[in-house]
């Protein structure tokens, strides 16, 4: 009965739930009220938290764990925050059958469990944003095995934690800690993550890593994609072995790239970094490499052939960076497509290719603009190469056979080249320039001039009038040139080795007071030389012995032509070239009186001239240039006499003054300080028995009377030697003894003029030490040094004479 009564309760409840809850009659909990739940197999759970202190397990975690498990195949949660309020959630075993998880913007409290996802748990992705680090720390995806996508992005976290990477990663395709502060990589991280599925990411992007280790290479990796842009990274030899097919390295610290060793597929992009030089080893192994991105680096160097080999790349990207040039050995000779090469905004000087005339052995479809090019006569190739393609009309139809392409499919963004010099052309479309019969030069063409070469001529006519120059330029472009440059303010023509090969000179209107004699010779191919309006007094006799052929036009007038003897020759030499001097018959000079002659007139016997000055202007002058060497000489010996008069003693055994010296039973009594004895013995074994003549030395522990008191002993030493000898160094004035010694000799020297004292100075001194008679010594310099090259030589002539 009561059974009865039971099972029919049991029934009525069963019915009255179905009636309250329309579908499931097991349902016990519903969806918390913060959150929308749809979908019925596959149920989306999306909660926008605002109110703090909500629980995760318990609200969610027990709605979930009321859903059979069919929902729950393709079931999403989607938890969101407010401003990172506080969320507690410390059991997981509820999610075992959830997919997709994403929790934005919290902070997660866990109450110090951690969450362990077991290998029974069926979830695919896993995204966690901005969630305390706290958290992270506090989960566990080591035995997950359906993970196919993780993100842990702006979470503050310096390191990857170990235990939120999965051990089976075999169908994990992304993996991304971007946005957080990492600095540093373990190596385990590497050994571990093995991708299996195709096109899987690896991405640490925007983070602050500063290398890669180096260990990432001892297990290689293969991934689809590795992301480490924006990082700090400088140094990424650690990624070279790396098997990845792009690897996007944008907006680092990098100032090189490592030797790639990876020959896949592949796609290198590192722009924005600060890369300056493209090294040969960088891209040798990346044969299969599609596309390189360099831009935005600071690229002035490209190895030759960096390139090469690169046979399948289709999209070179070189913009923005430092180049000056670029040229067929640059550039990846062999690719196989329709390569494009992107160079827009360098400094290339010239449209790329200059070397071989802009005529690369393959298509480069090349993107060029933006650079500051040089429009000189370098450019006309390309100028006309492309008016020519643009006169010829492509047929219609027909086969493509041409072996090399046309030239506006290689630079296929010519018209928007501009020139950024020469000054006048500034701005102007190169393409449009007209260089049918004169193009500009501008490679060492002299600051602010003008410099044009003439095709017919093929003379490069340089213009610098009117610049206010005060002296010839120091360089012009090669080849012929004719030079204008009337209308300056140079003084004077000075031998310039440009010169040679100038077929035309105008300094007409200048200052030139003087021409260096040794232009003459190089003014052979002028064909006309203007010196009209100078200041000219006279012309270098060197003119007097050339000859111009009559083919050469000089023009002289205007000058300031002194009537003197020393300009005689001209009126002769002006009729021999009668022909080339346009205005010799209009010359005219003027003498010390104001009075004007013509060439014509002038004559040596108007002017007095006699050759006798000439001579005699020799003669004074062979004399002056002797007694300047007699003067030199006497001055070098005056300056070194003492050292002149001990040479010629020593050498020559000549004495310019005898000193007299009484014959004594010594010749050289040497006193010094124990320290220095070694020294001594030197100096008295040399004295007394190597040298041809043979000298007698007194030293007090050899020669001094024993018993008798040493004051006694060192007087008569003093008073028995015609030199007394002091060895003096640093320990010499500490020595009572020897300062007695010195002391003895002077104080007897002073009285007797005998003995004559000499000083070596052994090592160097401190001076302040000494005693103030043997400082008075030093100061006038009258010693010799043990270290100088005659020092035996001045001991020898300080010694009486034998
Ligand atoms: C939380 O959200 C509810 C409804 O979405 C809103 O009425 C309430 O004002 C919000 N509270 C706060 C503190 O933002
Ligand atoms: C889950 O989603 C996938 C594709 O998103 C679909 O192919 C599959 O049928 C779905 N499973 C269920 C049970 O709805
Ligand atoms: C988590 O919840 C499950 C089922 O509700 C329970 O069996 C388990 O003991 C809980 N774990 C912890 C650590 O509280
Ligand atoms: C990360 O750190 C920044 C600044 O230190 C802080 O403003 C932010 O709230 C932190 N984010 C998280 C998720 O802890
Ligand atoms: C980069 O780092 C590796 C190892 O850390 C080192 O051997 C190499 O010299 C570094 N290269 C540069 C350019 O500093
Ligand atoms: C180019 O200049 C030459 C003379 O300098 C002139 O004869 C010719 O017509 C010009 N060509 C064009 C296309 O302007
Ligand atoms: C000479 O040069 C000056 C400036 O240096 C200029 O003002 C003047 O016009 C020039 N004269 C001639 C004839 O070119
Ligand atoms: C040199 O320059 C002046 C001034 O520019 C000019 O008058 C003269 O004709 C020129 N001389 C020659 C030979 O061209
Ligand atoms: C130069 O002048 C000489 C003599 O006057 C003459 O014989 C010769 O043909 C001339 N040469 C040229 C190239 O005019
Ligand atoms: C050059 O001189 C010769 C003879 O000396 C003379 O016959 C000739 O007319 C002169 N030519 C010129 C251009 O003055
Ligand atoms: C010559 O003439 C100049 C000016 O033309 C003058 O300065 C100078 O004093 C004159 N010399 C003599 C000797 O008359």
């Amino acid at each position: 009965m009561s059974e009865g009564l039971s099972s029919f309760l049991v029934v009525v409840w069963v019915i009255s739930q179905k009636s309250a809850c329309g579908t499931d009659p097991f349902k016990l909990n519903v969806c918390p009220t913060e959150c929308t739940c749809n979908g019925n197999k596959a149920i989306q759970i999306q909660c926008k938290l605002n109110i703090s202190q909500f629980d995760i397990t318990s609200k969610i975690g027990s709605f979930i764990a009321s859903l059979p498990d069919e929902e729950l195949v393709n079931s999403s949660i989607d938890i969101r925050c407010q401003d990172n309020m506080v969320v507690t959630w410390n059991n997981i075993s509820s999610f075992q059958n959830v997919r997709s998880l994403r929790i934005e913007n919290c902070a997660i409290d866990t109450q110090g469990s951690v969450l362990v996802f077991l290998s029974t748990f069926k979830i695919n992705d896993i995204l966690f944003k901005n969630i305390n680090n706290g958290f992270i720390n506090q989960i566990n995806l080591r035995n997950l095995r359906t993970l196919t996508s993780l993100s842990i992005e702006y979470c503050n976290l310096t390191t990857v934690p170990e235990p939120v990477i999965p051990k089976d990663t075999s169908k994990l395709s992304q993996l991304s800690f971007s946005n957080n502060k990492i600095h540093t990589l373990a190596c385990s991280l590497f050994k571990g993550y093995r991708c299996i599925v195709e096109k899987c990411v690896l991405d640490f992007s925007f983070n602050r890593l500063e290398s890669i280790p180096l260990c990432a290479c001892e297990t290689p990796t293969v991934f689809y994609a590795l992301r480490i842009l924006n990082n700090q990274l400088s140094n990424i030899s650690g990624l070279s072995c790396l098997k990845q097919h792009h690897i996007v390295l944008d907006e680092n610290s990098l100032e090189e790239l490592p030797a790639f060793e990876y020959g896949g597929t592949i796609t290198v992009d590192a722009d924005l970094n600060r890369i300056k030089t493209i090294r040969r080893e960088t891209f040798k192994n990346l044969r299969m490499c599609g596309a390189v991105d360099l831009s935005y680096n600071l690229i002035e160097w490209i190895e030759r052939h960096a390139f090469q080999g690169m046979t399948q790349l289709r999209n070179l990207i070189l913009s923005n960076n430092k180049l000056k040039e670029f040229e067929v050995i640059h550039a990846p000779v062999g690719s196989m497509f329709n390569l494009r090469i992107s160079l827009e905004k360098n400094q290339l000087e010239y449209p790329p290719y200059r070397k071989s005339n802009y005529e690369p052995p393959q298509l480069f479809e090349t993107i060029a603009g933006r650079n500051p090019f040089i429009c000189d006569c370098t450019v006309k190739t390309l100028i006309d190469r492309l008016k020519e393609e643009a006169d010829i009309p492509t047929p219609a139809t027909g086969p493509l056979t041409t072996t090399y392409s046309k030239l506006s499919q290689i630079f296929i963004d010519a018209w928007s080249y501009k020139c950024d010099s020469p000054k006048a052309l500034i701005y102007r479309q190169l393409t449009k320039l007209n260089m049918s019969s004169e193009c500009p030069i501008v490679k060492n063409c002299p600051f602010d001039c003008v410099c044009t070469k003439y095709l017919s001529t093929a003379i490069t006519l340089v213009d610098c009038s009117s610049r206010a120059l005060t002296q010839l330029p120091q360089h012009m472009p090669y080849n012929s040139i004719a030079i204008d440059l009337s209308n300056n303010s140079l003084a004077s023509l000075d031998v310039r080795n440009y010169l040679i090969r100038t077929t035309g000179l105008n300094v007409s209107h200048n200052q030139i007071s003087a021409l260096d004699p040794g232009i003459v010779p190089l003014l052979v191919n002028v064909n006309y030389l203007d010196l009209r309006n100078n200041q000219l007094s006279n012309l270098p006799s060197s003119f007097e012995d050339t000859l111009f052929d009559n083919l050469t036009s000089i023009f002289l007038s205007g000058n300031v032509w002194k009537c003197s003897c020393e300009n005689v020759w001209m009126s002769q030499w002006l009729n021999e070239n009668n022909y080339s001097v346009y205005d010799g018959s209009l010359l005219q000079c003027l003498n010390d009186a104001n009075e004007t002659f013509t060439f014509h007139e002038l004559n040596p016997d108007i002017l007095q001239c006699s050759s006798k000055t000439t001579s005699l202007a020799i003669l004074a002058i062979t004399l002056g240039i002797v007694a300047i060497i007699v003067l030199a000489i006497s001055l070098v010996v005056y300056k070194f006499r003492y050292e002149t008069r001990v040479l010629f003693y020593t050498r020559f055994k000549v004495r310019f003054i005898s000193e007299d010296v009484a014959n004594k039973q010594f010749d050289a009594f040497i006193s010094y300080s124990e320290q220095d004895r070694e020294f001594v013995k030197t100096v008295v074994n040399k004295l007394e028995n190597e040298l041809p003549l043979k000298y007698k030395i007194c030293i007090h522990d050899r020669d001094f009377t024993v018993g008798t008191p040493i004051a006694e002993n060192i007087s008569s030493a003093i008073n028995k030697s015609s030199v007394v000898i002091f060895v003096v160094s640093n320990h010499f004035s500490e020595s009572d003894w020897c300062s007695f010694e010195f002391q003895t000799s002077y104080q007897t020297m002073l009285v007797h003029k005998s003995p004559k004292l000499v000083i070596i100075k052994v090592d160097d001194l401190d001076e302040d030490k000494l005693d103030n008679d043997l400082r008075a010594y030093f100061r006038t310099k009258s010693f010799i040094d043990k270290n100088e090259g005659i020092f035996w030589d001045k001991l020898i002539y300080s010694l009486p004479p034998h």
